[in-house]
């Protein structure tokens, strides 16, 4: 079964916890997307936030650090074994600074890329990384469109890490009518925000995408 990663950038920020507690039941992380208003035009939360929530929350957290200088900011998470902290390929810090701050945390080290970045860019890493985030939306916001072309990106990563234990996540876009499509190419872990958050029935969204991907 994929595994889901409800994405809290489409919840509702007045009441984080209580918003990953309503689709906790059918998560297997949680997709805590940090923006820093540099990497990307957005800003949403940072260590803080994150941290709070983590001492109310058992699942495992999945650290999406969409910010210039991931090696400077991954020291302030306190985070837990279980959980993954993803730099960008394409941030500021050098790559090899970031990965051994993120290891200096205790979280497992995830990389990602953005739609345009040739997937060459992470090949070096793969022997570093448990998981490469595949973007299939521009980073930044919500509620996008899937772009198409992630598919053949997220198939040419399946063969690269070949052998690997590398989970191949894919973010953005994702909902019942193209998931299946996303798991077919090799996609394990399925980020979704707005196909889970903007339903009334959260858990039943979450069912028809778990379904619509067999
Ligand atoms: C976008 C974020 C995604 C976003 C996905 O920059 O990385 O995690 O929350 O949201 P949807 O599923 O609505 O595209
Ligand atoms: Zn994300």
């Amino acid at each position: 079964m994929m595994k889901l990663a409800p994405s809290l950038l489409s919840a509702d920020f007045s009441c984080l916890l209580d918003e990953a507690l309503s689709v906790a039941p059918l998560a297997s992380r949680l997709h805590w997307d940090v923006m820093d208003g540099h990497f990307v035009p957005n800003l949403t939360f940072g260590p803080p936030v994150v941290n709070a929530l983590r001492r109310r929350l058992a699942l495992p957290f999945e650290i999406h650090l969409m910010i210039d200088r991931p090696a400077e900011y991954a020291p302030q998470f306190d985070v837990l074994p279980s959980d993954t902290i993803i730099f960008h390929v394409e941030a500021l810090d050098p790559v090899d600074r970031t990965i051994a701050a993120i290891r200096r945390t205790g979280a497992a080290v995830g990389v990602s890329l953005r739609p345009g970045t040739p997937i060459e860019r992470v090949l070096p890493f793969l022997d570093e990384v448990s998981t490469v985030l595949v973007m299939s939306v521009e980073p930044g916001f919500g509620g996008q469109a899937f772009l198409p072309g992630a598919l053949d990106r997220i198939r040419a990563l399946a063969r690269a890490r070949a052998g690997r234990g590398i989970s191949i996540v894919v973010d953005g876009g994702i909902h019942a009518g193209n998931v299946a499509g996303v798991v077919a190419a090799g996609g394990d872990v399925i980020v979704a925000g707005s196909a889970i958050f903007a339903a009334a029935d959260r858990l039943g969204a979450m069912r028809a995408l778990q379904e619509a991907a067999r």
